[in-house]
């Protein structure tokens, strides 16, 4: 077993952002704003964020009579201006939206590769990884399309006006609002970066000195921005005076975001993928999502009586890291952007497929990584996020998740724009292998080309049973969104337990390479660590502080109440009425 000294000083980026992220997250365990570790209950509406202001501003519009769409937006927006590391205008995400008949849709505002960009982009003459270039350069950024999506969603099927849902971002952003310690403190550090440029110092200080719990932080050119936002629509980010900020912010630092790349970028509706998980309806995002893997690990786990072994046995552990190990394998070799690569979507997310693929585990043996390679579905022969849930009475609910991908996305702030950029470049395969900061590999079915959307593992996902929302749930974490995502659907339907327990109790992650076992404090006892390594499991790292992986905000309905569960990992706040 790894020493938590030996898992620091042979670190990858993901680790090392997984370790300063739960330092962080201890500090703001300290009595933050709003921070809650308790389940909230309502009858009306409920919103689970991040973000307590921002949890306010999506029950404030639905307060006045808004949907689940309109309170998920206004949430987003607002997330957009008070959890500034993951919280967006200049990123992307994906929302799934049931509707009160059974109905269910998805938003794919993904990021786009610019127009300009190629293959090998991110690489040296002599072919090898530039690694930097994807991660905190102008190259880094991908077309942002948060705004394109969150304008469509309201435009469809929300009830208020643009303006009514954007004004709690624009006065959160225009008259500020108070600093809390982890925000300050997160600002101060992880954010660190941003303060290299004129622009993120503007943003990112009073001036003169650093930001400190207690001031007033005040967003001006942010608010301007999502003025025009408010005033002109998809039209006052994608042209005029915010495009010609973004394409010079570009040309200040060798981007290749043109103008026709902004006026370009659509958002896209897709089917969900989903499948029915002992009489439940799982229903999450398909590619460039690979939130599918969810589906394909649940399928495979249910032929197993998982509730007779018990939450934490070895047995059922074992089971779920087989599976896991399995999905990651096809996450590998068969996902990427649908509007590019030929994903076997259907046979992935199916149980004939799960069964095979299942079939050579041995319930006494871990498999060898090596014989794990990705199968075939077709027949014929792919940190810091954040996500939230919302519900309301009518049987409306919103799962959405949004990303600059890194916290602070490439930690550039567009001079003039006042947002930051995300550095969603890095999920794509920048090169076939080639691990990227989350230690996902990819190959050709995410490799980079113009107008592509990188591959995700954000796993916006909504619960139902007969053609009701039961849960919404989702997290952020890189790869292990898709194991936290499982996690707290298995704790719910497998094990009953009430919501803050099933989103609570600790959780591990497997992503079948590294061939490695990370898990909270207290997931696995040490006799049934002993068992796991009995049967061959390897690379046990506990996660050092007990807490830290993922923050699946989530919402459920239970005899016609609404339950609110802000993850007790990280601050923010459920809020209903
Ligand atoms: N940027 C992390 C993800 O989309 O998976």
């Amino acid at each position: 077993m790894l020493s938590f000294g030996q898992v620091i000083n042979g670190s990858s980026a993901m680790f090392k952002c997984l370790i300063q992220g739960a330092f962080l997250i201890l500090v703001a365990i300290q009595p933050a704003l709003g921070a809650s570790t308790e389940a909230v209950y309502s009858d009306n509406a409920m919103v689970s964020s991040r973000s307590t202001l921002a949890s306010a501003a999506g029950i404030e519009i639905m307060q006045k009579g808004g949907n689940a769409v309109d309170g998920a937006v206004a949430t987003a927006f607002a997330l957009a201006v008070t959890y500034p590391s993951a919280g967006n205008i200049g990123g992307g995400g994906f929302a799934v939206i049931h509707f009160p008949d059974g109905r269910v849709l998805t938003q794919d505002h993904r990021e786009k590769a610019p127009g300009k960009a190629h293959r090998d982009m991110y690489l040296d003459d002599e072919g090898n990884e530039i690694k930097e270039l994807s991660r905190s350069t102008h190259l880094a950024a991908g077309v942002p399309g948060s705004v394109d999506g969150l304008l469509d969603m309201l435009e469809r099927h929300g009830t208020k006006s643009r303006q009514e849902v954007l004004a709690p971002a624009i006065r959160l952003a225009k008259d500020g609002f108070e600093l809390d310690r982890y925000l300050a403190r997160h600002i101060n550090t992880v954010g660190k970066k941003l303060q290299d440029t004129p622009a993120g110092k503007k943003k990112f200080s009073m001036g003169d000195r650093a930001l400190e719990a207690g001031d007033t932080w005040k967003q001006p050119d942010l608010a301007a921005t999502l003025q025009r936002i408010s005033e002109k629509g998809r039209a006052g980010f994608y042209e005029g005076e915010t495009a010609d900020l973004i394409v010079a912010e570009m040309q200040r630092g060798n981007g290749i975001i043109s103008h026709e790349d902004l006026k370009n970028y659509r958002s896209v509706w897709r089917d969900p993928v989903t499948t029915n998980y002992r009489g439940y309806d799982v229903w999450t995002m398909g590619p460039p999502s690979s939130a599918v893997l969810v589906l394909q690990i649940l399928n495979m786990l249910e032929p197993y009586d998982l509730a007779a072994m018990g939450w934490g046995s070895s047995e059922l552990i074992h089971l779920m890291v087989e599976a896991e190990r399995r999905a990651y394998a096809d996450r590998a070799e068969h996902l990427g952007d649908p509007d590019f690569w030929d994903v076997p979507l259907e046979g992935l997310a199916s149980k004939e497929y799960a069964r095979k693929r299942f079939a050579d585990v041995d319930l006494k043996k871990a498999s060898n990584g090596d014989d794990i390679l990705a199968g075939n579905p077709s027949g014929k022969e792919s940190m810091e996020t954040t996500h939230f849930s919302v519900m309301d009475s009518g049987g409306m609910a919103v799962s959405l998740t949004t990303t600059l991908n890194s916290s602070y996305g490439s930690k550039l702030v567009v001079a003039g724009a006042g947002f930051v950029l995300n550095n969603e470049m890095n999920d794509f395969s920048v090169k076939p292998n080639t691990m990227n900061q989350f230690d996902l590999i990819g190959r050709e079915a995410n490799a980079i080309e113009p107008g592509k959307r990188m591959l995700s593992s954000m796993s916006p996902t909504i619960v139902s049973k007969d053609g009701k929302p039961v849960l919404v749930t989702g997290s952020p974490g890189g790869s292990t969104i898709i194991t936290t995502t499982v996690q707290v659907i298995l704790n719910v339907i497998d094990h009953g337990m009430p919501l803050h327990d099933a989103v609570s109790l600790p959780r591990f992650h497997h992503q079948w390479t590294p061939n490695r076992i990370i898990y909270e404090k207290y997931a696995f006892s040490p006799d049934t660590l002993k068992v796991l390594e009995s049967l061959g499991h390897v690379g046990f790292m506990e996660w050092p502080y007990g807490r830290g992986i993922g923050d699946a905000n989530s919402v459920m309905i239970k005899d016609g109440v609404l339950h609110g569960v802000k993850d007790p990992r990280a601050e923010g706040v459920a809020v209903g009425f």
